[in-house]
């Protein structure tokens, strides 16, 4: 939701701030710009509708922008203002002595607005961030001598949520920042400084990094950072040392990150279990995580959006069939305003990749208010969610950087099913026995995932077949009808084909009747207990001429002669194989996307990190 970039030092900040965009582009890619400090201290902007590219282009061509060391960067996701070059950030004040990029959302900006042009100010866009820039300068004017007094005042007027920088005229060796409910983080490195939304946008220089709370103000140069809390009051924090490497947010050889990240999973999956599993049976003791507290649990909740809200259903599924505890799965967006009913001896869990989805951090903040004991399952360390949690369980997956997610859902339903197995057993619902081997067999996953995907050559057919299709079905029961919601997502933000999850026994309720001649049906069968329910939801599809693409195992073969192709999963445990049904749906997703000729990364509409309600 929009990406935010300051560098200060002696590079030349053009470049450093393109890279840092360019890292920062899945947070929002409609429009970018570019504020350079120039000798003298005079400020000039570039800001261009459309990817990073075209600012790059922009820049390359434009002789007049000169080389500078200091300079802020923006990536825009739109909200208020249509996606031109006019709202594209930085913007300036009335007179242009402050500039300004901004990740959130000014939610009074409407009077504060008219506040400014009833003192005769113009604005130049229709943006809620604009209004920022001149309240800043407004309190700037006054005697040009205190850029921080007049960020901190400025800001004490708005409400809603800001990752800021500012650069202010004759102020030419520093940025000011400011953040509340956005993420900003400071980037530590040697006579250099960063500023930014993420850490992946500079951690190509420096892994030596510090978020800033919700309140604070930086004043940033090349040799110093002082951080100053909501009470003006100077902080002295400790740094913290990124566990990511430079090459962990790069493509590498693949040919677009959800490729990548789909590959990579084996190994993600092995690092989400190394040090969680003890004598063949589950042990959170490394993540400080007590078992049982949930195990004493009347009702767990698992709060989270989107795919994250997808890996819970999936949790869901598991924790009530081992542990017999029920589980409510809440979107987040929805959870915070409908009063939930939450006992004190329930347990709640948020999901969160990037650990700053807006409407998941709020409902984060709710559980907290009613005194529920909490957990987060987030993959960003830094970030807010996991900062504000009781408990936090990391996921490990490393930066994730196509916007659909693929590596972080499998590990949010893989760490979810090893709490099924530590809760279930602690409270004597399954048998010694079996918690070790189904422990046994979540460690062996990524063995079945890497022979999968040595495999995905049969997937090649479906994936064809599909770019030509305007709609799809995913079909399932049981635990496949947990998974199949987000098959469906993933073949739909990245190709544009609508898709639909439903419960196979539930077709001929109503959505059977879009079924006719050649509409694809992709029908998970892994639950064998199922298989013949399925195999009648099937025909039921057959008998309109439905397409049916059935992903099952070894044992579910026989189904296949009811369906127009097959994919066969590799050996793997019952409770595992819907979850790598998904990452078999996952690569069709991709591929059709890419014959598609369509960005898969980038999909249209979408950002990564959604810190806007
Ligand atoms: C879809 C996808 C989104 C996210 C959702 C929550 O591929 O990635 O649906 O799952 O926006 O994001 P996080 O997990 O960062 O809270």
């Amino acid at each position: 939701m929009c990406g935010i970039i300051g560098y200060i030092g002696q590079k030349d900040a053009r470049e450093e701030l393109l890279s840092g965009l360019y890292a920062l582009e899945y947070r929002g890619y409609d429009s970018s710009g570019i504020a350079l400090v120039a000798q003298g201290g005079l400020v000039t902007v570039r800001k261009k509708k459309g990817r990073i590219s075209e600012l790059e282009a922009l820049l390359k061509s434009d002789t007049s922008v000169k080389r500078s060391g200091i300079g802020i960067g923006h990536t825009r996701w739109a909200t208020h203002g249509a996606p031109n070059d006019a709202n594209s950030h930085p913007h300036r004040g009335n007179v242009g002595l402050v500039t300004v990029v901004h990740n959130g959302i000014i939610e009074n900006y409407v009077e504060l607005r008219a506040e400014c042009i009833a003192r005769g100010e113009e604005f130049s866009s229709e943006t809620d961030t604009e209004v920022l820039a001149h309240l800043i300068e407004f309190e700037f004017e006054k005697d040009r001598k205190d850029p921080l007094g007049a960020l901190q005042r400025a800001i004490a007027k708005a409400q809603g949520s800001w990752g800021l920088c500012v650069l202010f005229e004759g102020y030419p060796q520093t940025i000011f920042a400011a953040k509340k409910d956005s993420p900003l983080l400071i980037g530590f490195g040697k006579g250099e400084n960063y500023v930014a939304s993420d850490i992946t946008a500079f951690l190509s220089s420096t892994r030596e990094y510090l978020p800033l709370c919700d309140g604070d103000c930086a004043v940033v140069s090349a040799e110093n950072v002082e951080i100053y809390d909501a009470k003006g009051t100077l902080q002295n924090r400790e740094h913290t040392i990124a566990l990511w490497d430079k090459d962990s947010a790069q493509k590498g050889a693949y040919d677009c990150f959800m490729n990548k990240e789909i590959h990579e999973q084996p190994e993600t999956v092995n690092k989400l279990l190394k040090g969680r599993t003890k004598d063949s049976l589950p042990d959170f003791s490394a993540d400080g995580f007590d078992v049982s507290r949930l195990a004493k649990a009347e009702t767990i909740h698992i709060v989270a959006c989107g795919s994250a809200m997808h890996s819970a259903l999936y949790g869901k599924h598991i924790i009530e069939e081992l542990a017999r505890i029920p589980v409510k799965v809440e979107v987040a967006s929805e959870f915070r305003y409908e009063n939930p009913i939450m006992k004190e001896n329930d347990f709640a869990f948020v999901i969160s990749q990037s650990g700053e989805t807006a409407d998941t951090l709020a409902a984060l903040r709710l559980i907290k208010q009613r005194g529920i004991p909490n957990a987060a399952i987030v993959n960003v360390a830094a970030s807010t969610i996991a900062r504000e949690a009781d408990g936090v369980l990391l996921i490990k997956a490393g930066p994730e950087i196509a916007v659909a997610t693929t590596k972080a859902y499998t590990s949010q339903s893989l760490i979810l099913a090893l709490l099924a197995v530590a809760v279930a057993y602690k409270k004597g619902t399954i048998s010694d026995k079996y918690a070790r081997e189904f422990t046994h067999n979540i460690t062996t996953f990524s063995d079945s995932i890497s022979e999968m995907l040595e495999s995905t050559k049969k997937l090649e057919n479906i994936a064809k077949r599909l770019e030509n299709q305007h709609s799809a079905f995913f079909i399932g029961r049981g635990r496949d009808y947990a998974t199949i919601f987000e098959a469906s997502l993933k073949l739909k933000e990245i190709t544009y084909i609508h898709s639909e999850a439903y419960a196979a026994g539930e077709l001929k309720h109503g959505t059977i009747s879009l079924v006719t001649d050649d509409v694809n049906v992709i029908a998970f069968a892994t639950d064998k207990d199922l298989f013949d329910k399925t195999l009648s939801n099937i025909k039921e599809v057959k008998a309109r001429r439905g397409y049916v693409f059935l992903i099952t195992g070894k044992d579910g073969e026989y189904l296949s002669h009811s369906c127009d192709e097959t994919f066969v999963l590799p050996e793997v445990d019952d409770h595992l194989a819907p979850l790598l049904a998904v990452i078999c749906c996952q690569y069709i997703a991709y591929l059709t996307s890419k014959g598609m000729g369509l960005d898969v990364d980038k999909p249209r509409n979408l950002a990564k990190s959604v810190t806007v309600e």
